[in-house]
């Protein structure tokens, strides 16, 4: 299997069978030179809240600026408090930050990888300002969405869901991510199982007053335009990007039956090899933990599929994997609480250990729907071998 090469993720072979659709639709947009907002924008955003069930879907720039959007519609601002995981990427904590508001960080379970609800009820508690919680929904696995409802109602604060990485994903209740909580924020980052051919992103809400805020904060808070009762930024979603993602979205739903039939032979083959599925491995499995499969009734996107190996081997394995071709990466190597720029929190190493953990051990698979078998066994093939030579120790002990 020597000369087989598999990236993280490969667009182009999504992009080949789609190709001639696509470019269609992008001559349409040009010969009509209306490249903001507009029809084709209108048109996305009904698709995506047929889609996911929200009543409301509003276009924005990225997923970074759909998680401001919905932190400003709530007024969330200096001294406030906003309770969201440790373990995501920047931009959940960093828009909070942004408006001057301090994010509260809470560990996530070690299974999920998902902020933990039990530790959000014990944060608030302590907090003496909270404006609202925000969990993510992390590799494209959703939240318990009936606990952390259940919390924020009780808290009397708004459930803000960062789905960026969820667009299609089921809670255990088989709602959509980005239905149940006052407000959705998606991405549209082009690693994403839908992604554009650039920067986009989607705010989702059931709220009609809320969902007329967010479509003038996106066009700097002018209503009628140049006319400003409130102050907001420029987070437009272009003409183009929602012509590509409208096309895209067609074949979303074969996209996540793809991912989902190759994370299932990932687990398969590395229950097989001898690994762990969930959880701490058992006295003689191999030490390669698997990602849980979603509950009943719920839906895992795999828009990452994250194995973990002992820390110690953690970086040594993805040279390795280099070496053979194989790309991957660290979903996250330093979680926020951790970040040189939010020092001035106060955290220090050790307050989410669970998180830490993470960092540590946590390497994401190439996952994306196009994959062939053989790539799928040469992953394992070269993780698995790896991890035998080099983590014996948990191997039968
Ligand atoms: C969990 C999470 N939140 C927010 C974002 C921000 O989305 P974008 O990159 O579109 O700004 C991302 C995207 O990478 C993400 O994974």
């Amino acid at each position: 299997m020597a000369d087989i090469t598999v990236p993280l993720l490969d667009l182009k072979a999504q992009y080949g069978p789609m190709r001639d659709e696509i470019r269609a639709v992008m001559d349409e947009v040009c010969d009509a030179q209306w490249f903001v907002m507009g029809p084709k924008v209108q048109a996305f955003e009904q698709e995506v809240a047929a889609y996911t069930g929200a009543k409301h879907a509003i276009g924005c720039a990225s997923g970074t600026d759909a998680i401001l959007l919905a932190l400003m519609a709530y007024d969330i601002g200096p001294g406030d408090e906003v309770i969201c995981p440790s373990y995501t990427f920047f931009a959940t904590g960093g828009c909070v930050h942004r408006l001057g508001a301090k994010p509260v960080y809470v560990d996530i379970d070690p299974v999920t990888y998902n902020m933990d609800v039990n530790l959000v009820r014990e944060a608030a508690a302590k907090c003496k300002n909270l404006k609202a919680i925000m969990p993510v929904h992390l590799f494209g696995q959703c939240v318990d969405m009936t606990a952390y409802r259940t919390l924020a109602d009780k808290l009397g604060v708004p459930l803000i869901e960062d789905a960026a990485q969820a667009i299609g994903s089921r809670d255990e209740t088989g709602a959509m991510a980005g239905t149940r909580g006052d407000v959705g924020c998606f991405s549209f980052f082009p690693s994403k199982n839908l992604g554009g051919f650039g920067d986009g992103g989607i705010i989702t809400t059931n709220d009609d007053g809320l969902a007329a805020k967010l479509s003038i904060l996106r066009l700097h808070g002018g209503k009628p335009k140049y006319y400003h009762s409130i102050v907001g930024i420029n987070s437009r979603l272009d003409a183009l990007q929602a012509a590509i993602l409208s096309i895209k979205l067609r074949h979303l739903e074969a996209w996540h039956q793809g991912r989902a039939k190759n994370a299932a032979d990932y687990s398969d083959s590395f229950a097989q090899a001898g690994a762990a599925t969930t959880g701490a491995p058992d006295a003689g499995s191999l030490p390669i933990i698997t990602p849980a499969a979603a509950g009943s009734g719920a839906r895992h996107i795999y828009n990452q599929y994250v194995i973990r190996v002992p820390a110690d081997i953690r970086d040594g394995l993805r040279e390795h994997m280099k070496d053979a071709g194989i790309g991957t990466e660290i979903y996250y190597p330093v979680p926020l609480h951790l970040q040189e720029c939010f020092a001035y929190l106060g955290y220090s190493e050790g307050d989410l250990p669970v998180s830490e953990a993470a960092a540590k051990e946590s390497i994401a698979l190439p996952i994306y729907p196009e994959l062939t078998a053989e790539q799928k066994a040469h992953v394992v093939e070269t993780v698995v071998s790896y991890v035998r030579q080099h983590a014996p120790a948990a191997v039968g002990s």
